[in-house]
């Protein structure tokens, strides 16, 4: 009897360039194309990396997770031990078919590529099913933090975020 594999509904890598686009989502991400392009930049220069997971079949776009290896507060990635993942998120019509989870699993292994220990990540405090699955996936919370920041939007305008968030983390 001959053994198949079953075939991947997903395909999870770093972003291309000309993808930049495809993360705005017909418009309502648009206004963090700034960041996205900081980010780009920074994967550039190996500070970060933007993983996107595309339908097998079409090459859609389908949802996407960054990491950042090292930031200006080491509680989140300090660039020996500690990295952290963000901007996790996947189009409603593939939520529910482990995608979240698999982003979370391939964010984990750039971690370890790198010989980094921990893992973080940040949830807000309302976003009660995200936290559900990071805790499923052995994260704990560790601290808090007013999620207050601030971006310039695709019109030059800055905008303030005010979001309180758990900072989670798992050792990896
Ligand atoms: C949070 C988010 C990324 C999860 O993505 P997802 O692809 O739906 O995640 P998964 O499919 O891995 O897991 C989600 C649920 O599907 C279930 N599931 C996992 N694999 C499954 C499968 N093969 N078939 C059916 N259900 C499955 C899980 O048990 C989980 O159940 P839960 O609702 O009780 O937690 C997604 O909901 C999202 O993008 N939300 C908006 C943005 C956001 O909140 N991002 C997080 C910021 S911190």
């Amino acid at each position: 009897m001959t053994q198949s594999t079953p075939l991947r509904e997903f395909i999870i890598r770093p972003l291309r360039e000309e993808e930049l686009p495809a993360l705005e989502w017909d418009g309502e991400y648009a206004h963090f194309r700034h960041l996205f392009r900081q980010s780009f930049e920074e994967m550039q220069l190996g500070q970060r990396v933007m993983l996107v997971a595309t339908a097998a079949g079409s090459g859609v776009l389908a949802g996407q997770v960054f990491i950042q290896f090292i930031s200006s507060d080491p509680k989140y990635a300090d660039g020996a031990s500690r990295g952290y993942l963000y901007a996790l998120r996947v189009k409603p019509e593939y939520q529910n078919r482990g995608l979240g989870r698999q982003l979370i699993q391939a964010a984990e292994e750039q971690l370890r590529g790198r010989a980094m220990e921990v893992s973080t990540i940040g949830v807000a405090k309302d976003n009660l099913r995200a936290q559900r699955l990071y805790e499923r996936m052995g994260y704990e919370i560790v601290g808090e933090d007013p999620g207050r920041w601030t971006y310039v939007d695709h019109h030059g305008r800055l905008r303030e975020v005010n979001e309180p968030s758990w900072l989670m983390a798992h050792v990896l």
